[in-house]
């Protein structure tokens, strides 16, 4: 288990103030200007050695991506950083804690990453029904400003940044990242083809990097406390701290910092008190957010929870958001309205996933009752084939997951539905 000790962020339950003065006695921005001082390619090296992946679903590693930025400026153009805190992944709701009791860690690592990138200017664009949020962010930022953090000759560093809140309005997608771009430039929040990706082509059409809030949050600590001690969580290629929002069928829903691959079993017992109704009352559990498969009880009790520890039980880490389900649960009900979400959340643009999604819900509500055929079962699998894959953004490979894991682990389920639904048919026949 995590030693207290360890944790970064030390405000997450919010038991003392937000605001810069308290975040400045827990260290933050506490010299920031050394940070700077390391330079951009030492930045982006220790960063590389922390082994700090993507913390908003992907887990792409973040040095690299910092890396792709250019060194030089081409035509004048300058680059961005744009946090994605638009935080929409049903499950997920970590960030909207680092935001309302934690924003300067936020702030400060968006002054250091973005100085490591080369960046003008950071915009976090944050999820529209963050409303409170918002506006605890945007205090943290007009103290930052007023305290001479970020702006002009940032942090006495002698480099120029600034920081724009930015609210969405509701869409799922705009969580995309060339999505949150084309709204962040005020048109409607479509995702792009890609490549090129948004290192080559990305805000105005200038070298930008998309990071996740925790990815950012986390860097000021990683660089005080060196490279070497956040890669000495976790086991290989999955290193670090980790924020899990744990909720569902557990005695105790949290959101809890820990070390990456800690077992699922220990996750849930120091942290939420077991399971309701004991470990024999598991049913399945969806362990990133529900962009990924379901993994049920037997596979997932002793699963690392990391990146390639779920990935080998056929999921995913996703954004950490842990769903815990218990015997009480319609499976079947629940995926299917998992499916009705990203048929209401898809953009429209590609055929695959605006058809798809449409008729993968309808297909879900028609096994969800038992009204089908058997061989329908393996229909939809198709469907969820030709889906993923096959569309310009994840949301179509989001949309076929969730499906694809309840056919794998709950056939039997499905067809029990049917034969159900077609005896009470033929006895009413009669
Ligand atoms: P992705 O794997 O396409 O990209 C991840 C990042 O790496 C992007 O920033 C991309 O630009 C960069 N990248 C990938 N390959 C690259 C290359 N060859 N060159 C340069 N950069 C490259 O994944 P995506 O679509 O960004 O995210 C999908 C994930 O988002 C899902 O796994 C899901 O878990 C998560 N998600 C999170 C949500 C949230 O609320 N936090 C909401 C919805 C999905
Ligand atoms: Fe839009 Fe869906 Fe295509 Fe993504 S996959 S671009 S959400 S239609």
């Amino acid at each position: 288990m995590l030693a207290d000790k360890d944790r970064i962020f030390t405000n997450v339950y919010g038991f003392q103030d937000w605001g810069l003065k308290a975040a400045q006695k827990r260290g933050d921005w506490d010299n920031t200007k050394d940070l700077i001082g390391k330079g951009q390619d030492a930045i982006i090296e220790e960063i590389k050695a922390s082994g700090l992946r993507g913390r908003g679903g992907a887990g792409f590693p973040t040095g690299l991506k910092w890396s792709f930025m250019p060194k030089e400026s081409k035509d004048g153009r300058p680059s961005f950083l744009v946090i994605n805190a638009d935080e929409s992944e049903p499950g997920s709701c970590k960030d909207r804690e680092i935001i309302r009791h934690d924003p300067h860690k936020l702030i400060e690592g968006a002054l250091v990453a973005g100085f490591a990138m080369r960046a003008r200017a950071a915009y976090i664009y944050i999820r529209g029904e963050y409303i409170r949020e918002a506006e605890t962010l945007q205090k943290a930022i007009d103290e930052a400003y007023a305290a001479g953090l970020i702006g002009k000759n940032a942090s006495k560093s002698g480099y120029d940044f600034d920081v724009f809140m930015h609210r969405g309005a509701g869409a799922y997608i705009c969580g995309e990242e060339t999505a949150m771009i084309e709204s962040l430039e005020g048109k409607k929040g479509q995702p792009r083809l890609k490549p090129p990706f948004p290192a080559g082509a990305g805000l105005y059409g200038c070298p930008t990097t998309v990071n996740n809030v925790e990815s950012i949050a986390v860097v000021p600590t990683i660089l005080r406390r060196g490279g070497s001690w956040f890669a000495g969580f976790g086991n290989e290629g999955n290193h670090g701290t980790k924020l899990f929002q744990i909720s569902g069928h557990v005695e105790k829903p949290c959101v809890v910092e820990e070390e990456m691959s800690i077992p699922f079993r220990e996750l849930i017992e120091k942290h939420c008190g077991g399971i309701r109704g004991g470990w024999d009352n598991l049913l399945a559990v969806i362990p990133g957010g529900s962009s990924v498969p379901l993994v049920p009880a037997k596979d997932i009790i002793d699963a690392p929870m990391d990146f390639d520890g779920l990935k080998a039980v056929g999921s995913g880490l996703g954004t950490a958001a842990v769903i815990v389900m218990d015997k009480s649960t319609d499976i079947v009900r629940a995926i299917s309205r998992l499916s009705y979400f990203y048929k209401h959340e898809s953009c429209g643009q590609c055929t695959p996933c605006r058809e798809g999604t449409g008729w993968m819900w309808r297909m879900m509500e028609r096994l969800r009752t038992g009204d089908a055929a058997i061989e329908e079962i393996d229909m939809l699998q198709q469907v969820t084939k030709q889906v993923e894959g096959h569309t310009i953004c994840a949301l179509g490979d989001a949309a076929a997951w969730p499906i694809q894991g309840l056919i794998k682990h709950f056939r039997p389920e499905l067809e029990r539905r049917i034969h159900e639904h077609n005896a009470q048919f033929a006895e009413a026949a009669e």
